[in-house]
């Protein structure tokens, strides 16, 4: 299957550039395998762009993004940035390339490989067998809504403000994308919200519902967010696939990775209706262990599989990325993340360099 393909990546802060760099070696040899023609560009963003330009989301950055056909996108953040206004943070040039692209799902999955069942905190019974798919809405919801900030009253005390708001037609589409991901996973979809306290997930809840009776297959369940947090670690078993607003998800996203050993393994997708699609491992830059050669590099590279697979329809090239992934953690090798006892410990380059290896066998 040939193609030809215009690709940024967007390395970022922290561990970012080292994990990119692995994942970029891999693509090439994805490429040569499968006739794919990579055309990479990089770009900055978060803290390297505040550095270069004053900015975390530079006009450019945003620009190349948009020309091409997929981003890769590594990790933003670290302590150098944190006390920065919020409009200068690097966070926020994520939530810029979000709303720029109009990224509005993003899909999450948290499986557990069998070669890492013990290195959950939760016990081998619990997690064994845990196959999720998170669906998050990723451009409404609290983290955009109005109005927002920071305002002083009249008796001269701060108040700040945060909008969770969502209309109709953004819960439609995130709903939908819902329903169509479970249908073509183990049709059973769960819907968190919050509607017993709030007027926005009681819409929430409504619209979902009356998009169950376009799915009669999709089995349809919902859960409040609390009641949701304590089921993902007390019975992860019971979730195929969740779908959420933008805060729900990012909360009760970190809690299904973790039931996964480490977020260090998790990939994910950014998908709007026609941009490209950002796709980034669920994990952040990890400054404490920056440009040491410890970081996991496998979420990323699974994130390189998500984009060839949902971004650039390659399905082929993304199993070859998925399996080299498989061999790897059967032959032992692990990274200080997802090490246990008699397995081997290697950098973040070794792992790349092991991925390599598998790949030329398959
Ligand atoms: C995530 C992250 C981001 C988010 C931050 C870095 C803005 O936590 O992708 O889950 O809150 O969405
Ligand atoms: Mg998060």
């Amino acid at each position: 299957m040939s193609g030809k393909y215009n690709i940024t990546l967007l390395p970022g802060d922290g561990i970012g550039p080292e994990i990119m760099a692995v994942t970029v070696e891999i693509l090439k040899v994805i490429g040569k395998k499968f006739e794919i023609e990579f055309n990479f560009q990089e770009a900055a963003i978060g803290g390297v762009a505040i550095d270069a330009t004053g900015e975390p989301l530079p006009a450019e950055t945003l620009k190349i993004c948009q020309d091409s056909d997929a981003v890769l996108l590594a990790a933003i953040g670290g302590y150098k940035w944190d006390n920065l206004p919020r409009s200068q943070r690097p966070e926020t040039g994520l939530l810029g390339l979000r709303a720029g692209l109009n990224l509005f799902a993003n899909l999450r999955p948290a499986t557990i490989f069998p070669q890492l069942v013990d290195a959950s905190t939760l016990k081998r019974e619990v997690v064994e067998g845990v196959d999720i798919m998170v669906v998050r809405e990723l451009t409404g919801g609290i983290y955009f809504g109005q109005p927002k900030g920071i305002f002083a009253t009249e008796k001269g005390v701060k108040r700040g403000v945060n909008t969770m708001a969502y209309t109709e037609s953004e819960v439609d589409r995130i709903a939908k994308v819902g329903f169509e991901t479970a249908k073509k996973r183990n049709s059973r979809l769960c819907s968190v919200d919050k509607a017993n306290v709030l007027d926005v997930s009681q819409l929430w809840r409504d619209r979902v519902t009356l998009m169950a009776g376009e799915y009669p297959d999709v089995e349809l369940s919902h859960l409040y967010v609390d009641n949701a947090a304590m089921q993902l670690v007390r019975a992860p078993k019971q979730f195929d696939t969740i779908v959420t607003g933008n805060l729900f998800g990012d909360i009760l996203s970190d809690a299904a990775a973790m039931l996964t050993g480490s977020i260090g393994m998790l990939p994910s997708a950014s998908l709007g209706a026609e941009n490209p699609g950002v796709f980034e491992p669920v994990h952040g830059s990890a400054p404490d262990i920056a440009g040491q050669n410890k970081a996991n590099p496998l979420a990323m590279v699974l994130s390189a599989a998500m984009m060839l697979r949902y971004g650039l329809n390659q399905e082929k090239a993304a199993a070859a990325i998925d399996s080299a992934v498989i061999q790897v953690l059967d032959k032992g090798d692990r990274t200080g993340d997802i090490m246990s006892e008699g397995m081997n410990l290697l950098g973040c380059r070794e792992m790349g360099e092991s991925l390599l290896k598998a790949l030329e066998n398959i």
